[in-house]
């Protein structure tokens, strides 16, 4: 039988109570195979749903959240971390492309200075859990299906996002 998205709430729920954020790789390993699912893609996405984010699921014993995001072709995001909240992110349909970043300044001063340090693509049934804090930024540089797991509601109102005007990038990867 295909995985489905109520096997993998309730997978996402008890794995969390069990192991917390060390038990974030087995939950995007999961979500990897809920994504290999085509039912579980055809009935959460069409052609037809709009750009933007629905909640597929909340857990209020834990305060997970399960989006799926239509994610517009041609944008990319500024670097951003969700505070205390950890994400896992997952392809349906299209490329994540995905670039994490390192502070190489202290966060005593008051612009951050950030260096990319790795970057990659997020294709269709692929994952990666980022634990709290991890900066991080995506483009889709065409329309792309996307899942993504929150630890919590906190996920709307990032800790850190790139301020143009005082942060800025230096070096490669
Ligand atoms: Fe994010």
């Amino acid at each position: 039988m295909p995985y489905t998205v109520t096997e993998f709430c309730a997978d996402l729920s008890a794995t969390l109570k069990a192991k917390r954020e060390s038990g974030l790789p087995e939950i995007a390993a999961k979500l990897s195979v809920l994504l290999s699912n085509p039912a579980f893609v055809a009935d959460t996405f069409s052609d037809d749903t709009p750009i933007g984010r629905r909640e597929l699921w909340h857990d209020p014993d834990t305060g997970v959240h399960v989006l799926a995001h239509v994610q517009e072709g041609g944008k990319a995001g500024k670097p951003h971390s969700h505070g205390a909240s950890w994400a896992i992110y997952g392809t349906a349909r299209g490329v994540t492309e995905m670039t994490e970043w390192r502070r190489v300044n202290p966060a005593s001063e008051d612009g951050a200075v950030l260096e990319k340090s790795a970057e990659y693509a997020l294709g269709p049934g692929q994952t990666r859990a980022y634990g709290s804090g991890i900066i991080h930024s995506t483009a889709h540089p065409r329309k792309a299906w996307v899942i993504r797991v929150t630890g919590t509601d906190l996920d709307a109102i990032p800790r850190y996002r790139f301020r143009a005007k005082t942060d800025k990038i230096v070096g490669r990867v």
